[in-house]
């Protein structure tokens, strides 16, 4: 494939969009309040009746530090206001999505490869809706986990995600087969950039590898730290040019959220920025984002993370058979 030709064109756009700075060009903040999460029914149009399967969210990103792990804290909260939601740290080994929860789990999917505990038992409550499976950290090699491994974290979120409304996987960054793994398992995908060439370019990355993967996949953009939501609009077109010139599709933009500095006070008390400063001007963002991923989450069928994570490890049971 034409890489060089994707990065070439990757570098010009940004040359163009350029970084246009100034508090004028944000929104006034009664707008961020305007759009809150509708009350549950109406999006997930599920009766209590059928059995349930979470229907699952990957929050990826080709770069390391677009803030994957902000944006998964927060839609988790807003989740939460509408039905049981399951964390699922998956920056296996280096994860700190307990941090943004306010909680301190002991146990992680590091007990579970190495055989001391079970996937229900790395359960943890943050909140009366929302639980958490730990990535452990200072961990390296869970960055690399074996076919069997991926296997039993996979069969252990079959069972449990029965349990939940929503399961919403904060992943590691990079295009590894474990990480692809993850995002190609779940039934939509929120591809995070900012601004950043280096982050754009990884963006199209994991986007091509995925596609890889699963052509079919149901991807989204957002772009995050913007200073306008004009520059996030601007981003966005220069990503889908190359991604529809070179992969054939590109990803729709579900929104784009500002460079705040309540993000940092948020997580300097390790809360989520829309549970800690809800009128500030991301959190009124990230509740529109909220409202639109759910509407993308509701057009699909939920067929189950865990089960469709089985298959992507590649262990087959018929292996451990013949020993
Ligand atoms: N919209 C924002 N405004 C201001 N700061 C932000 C914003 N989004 C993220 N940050 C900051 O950027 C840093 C990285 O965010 P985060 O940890 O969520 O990224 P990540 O993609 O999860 O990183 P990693 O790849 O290491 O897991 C954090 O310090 C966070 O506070
Ligand atoms: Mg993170």
């Amino acid at each position: 494939m034409h890489w060089g030709q994707a990065r070439k064109l990757l570098r010009l756009a940004h040359r163009r969009t350029g970084h246009p700075r100034g508090p004028s060009a944000q929104e006034p903040r009664t707008t961020a309040d305007r759009d809150d999460v509708p009350p549950s029914s109406s999006v997930n149009g599920r009766s209590d009746a059928v059995p349930r399967r979470a229907r699952s969210l990957c929050i990826a990103s080709g770069k390391g530090g677009t803030g994957k792990s902000v944006v998964t804290a927060s839609l988790s909260a807003l989740f939460g206001l509408r039905g049981r939601t399951l964390i699922v740290d998956a920056d296996m080994g280096v994860g700190n999505a307990h941090i943004l929860q306010g909680v301190s789990p002991e146990l992680s999917f590091v007990d579970v490869v190495e055989g001391r505990t079970s996937v229900d038992d790395v359960l943890f409550p943050c909140s009366d809706a929302i639980d958490l499976l730990s990535g452990g950290s200072g961990v390296s090699r869970m960055a690399g986990l074996s076919s069997y491994e991926m296997h039993l974290i996979a069969a252990g979120l079959e069972k449990l995600e029965r349990n939940y409304d929503y399961l919403v996987v904060d992943s590691a960054a990079g295009v590894s087969a474990q990480t692809v793994a993850f995002a190609t398992a779940c039934d939509c995908v929120l591809l995070v950039t900012t601004p950043d060439l280096t982050a754009m370019t990884d963006a199209y990355a994991f986007l091509k590898v995925l596609l890889g993967r699963n052509p079919r996949a149901n991807v989204a953009l957002i772009v995050n730290r913007v200073e306008t939501q004009e520059e996030g609009q601007r981003v966005s077109e220069r990503i889908s040019g190359v991604c529809n010139r070179f992969l054939g599709r590109a990803p729709t933009l579900l929104g784009c959220l500002p460079d705040d500095p309540a993000v940092r006070r948020a997580g300097n008390h390790r809360r989520p920025v829309v549970t800690r400063e809800p009128q500030a001007l991301i959190s009124g963002q990230l509740r529109r984002l909220c409202v639109r991923v759910l509407e993308e989450l509701s057009r699909e069928n939920p067929v189950g993370m865990g089960s469709r994570l089985m298959t992507e490890s590649g262990f087959s049971s018929r292996f451990v058979s013949q020993f």
